[in-house]
C-alpha cells in the first residue's frame, strides 16, 4: 500500500513532536512546518515557513491527504497576538489545505479552553479558529481535538507542578472545589492514530482528558501525591488576587526579557475556572480509543 502524505504544523513542539514520532512510526510520509529547519531529518522532510506565510503553507500540504494542525500560540500579551497566531494562522492553513485539492481529512488541535470563548485570550483565539476552519472546510472532512491540559515528557507548563507535588508541596489555584482534568500526550497522540484509522466524518468536534469521571479535586491530587511519597502533602493557597498580582508584575517582566507571557491577568480567569471536566464518549465511540495513563500511574512512574 502506498504511504499517506501527511502535512503537519507545530511538529517542533511539545505535542507536535509526539504526533511527528508516532506518524514517522506508522510509515507515513510526514511533511512539517518549521520556522527554523529545512530538508529530511528522523524521517520527516522540513518545509521552512510559517503560518503567516501563505507560500510555504501552500509546499507544506502538497500532496498531502492529511493536514494535521497542531501549532498554535499558547502564551502571548495581547489578545491581538492569539488572534493572529490562532485564528488567522488557522484559517490559512485550512485554507491551503481545501486549495491543494488532495486533503481529504483535516485535523485542528485546538483545546478545552475553546468550550468557555469568555475566560481569556487564548480561549477566545481557540473557538474563533475552530469557526474559521469550519467556514472554509469545502470537502474536507473536518474533525477538532479539545484537548484539556496536557502534560509528559517535553512539557514545561504542568511539569513544575507535579515536581511540587511529588516534593510534598501541592500549589491550589483557585477555589478549594475546583474540578480539574489531564491528559498525558501518549494517550493524546493516541487518540491522533485512532483518528487517522477511523472513516471519514463531514465535521465533529472531540473533548479529550484522561477519563478520570469527576475529574480531579485538588483534594485529589494531595491525596494521590500523598500516597505516592508515603508521606504528608502541604497546600500553598494563591488567591486570585495574589495571582492577578502575579501576572501583572509577570508581564511587565515580559517585556524587559522579551518573552510572550504564559501567566496574564487574561490566563488567571481560565486557571481559576471552578470545572474542566468533560467527557470522552464521543471520541471513544467514533474512533475507539480509550485512554491509557492516569495521573496516578505517570506520577508514580516519572512519565512526565
Ligand atoms: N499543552 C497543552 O496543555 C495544550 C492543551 C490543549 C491544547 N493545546 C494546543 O496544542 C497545540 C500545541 O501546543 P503545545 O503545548 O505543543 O505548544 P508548543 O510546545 O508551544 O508548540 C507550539 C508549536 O506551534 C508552532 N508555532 C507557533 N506559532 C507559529 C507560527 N506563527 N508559525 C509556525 N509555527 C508556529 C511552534 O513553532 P516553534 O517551535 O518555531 O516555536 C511549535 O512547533 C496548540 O495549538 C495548543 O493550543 C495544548
Amino acid at each position: 500500500m502506498t504511504p499517506l502524505t501527511i502535512a503537519l504544523t507545530g511538529g517542533s513542539g511539545f505535542i507536535g513532536g509526539q504526533i511527528a514520532r508516532m506518524l514517522v512510526a506508522r510509515g507515513a510520509h510526514v511533511r512539517a512546518l518549521s520556522r527554523t529547519q529545512s530538508g529530511l531529518e528522523n524521517g520527516i522532510l522540513w518545509i521552512k515557513g510559517t503560518l503567516e506565510d501563505e507560500d510555504s503553507l501552500a509546499r507544506l500540504v502538497e500532496g498531502a491527504s492529511i493536514v494535521i494542525h497542531c501549532a498554535g500560540a499558547v502564551r502571548g500579551r495581547s489578545a491581538r497576538s492569539f488572534q493572529i497566531a490562532n485564528v488567522q494562522g488557522s484559517r490559512r492553513v485550512a485554507q491551503a489545505a481545501c486549495n491543494s485539492g488532495t486533503c481529504e481529512r483535516f485535523l485542528l488541535m485546538s483545546s478545552l479552553a475553546a468550550r468557555h470563548p469568555e475566560l481569556s485570550w487564548y480561549a477566545k483565539s481557540k473557538h474563533d479558529a475552530e469557526q474559521e476552519v469550519l467556514r472554509v472546510a469545502g470537502t474536507m472532512g473536518i474533525t477538532i481535538f479539545r484537548p484539556t491540559a496536557v502534560y509528559g515528557p517535553g512539557d514545561r507548563e504542568l511539569r513544575p507542578l507535579f515536581t511540587w507535588l511529588l516534593k510534598g508541596l501541592l500549589v491550589r489555584l483557585g477555589a478549594r472545589d475546583s474540578h480539574l482534568s489531564f491528559v498525558h500526550v501518549f494517550d493524546l497522540v493516541a487518540a491522533v492514530a485512532h483518528w487517522l484509522g477511523s472513516p471519514i466524518t463531514k465535521s465533529a468536534i472531540y473533548e479529550i482528558s484522561d477519563g478520570t469521571l469527576g475529574g480531579y479535586s485538588w483534594k485529589g491530587l494531595a491525596k494521590i501525591a500523598a500516597d505516592i511519597r508515603a508521606a504528608p502533602v502541604r497546600s500553598l493557597a494563591i488567591s486570585t488576587t495574589v495571582l492577578r498580582t502575579i501576572a501583572c508584575a509577570n508581564f511587565a517582566i515580559s517585556y524587559m526579557v522579551r518573552r510572550a507571557p504564559m501567566l496574564t491577568t487574561s490566563k488567571v480567569n481560565e486557571l481559576t475556572h471552578p470545572d474542566w471536566t468533560c467527557s470522552n464518549t464521543a471520541i471513544t465511540v467514533a474512533t475507539g480509543w480509550i485512554p491509557q495513563i492516569k495521573l496516578r500511574r505517570a506520577l508514580q512512574e516519572g512519565l512526565f
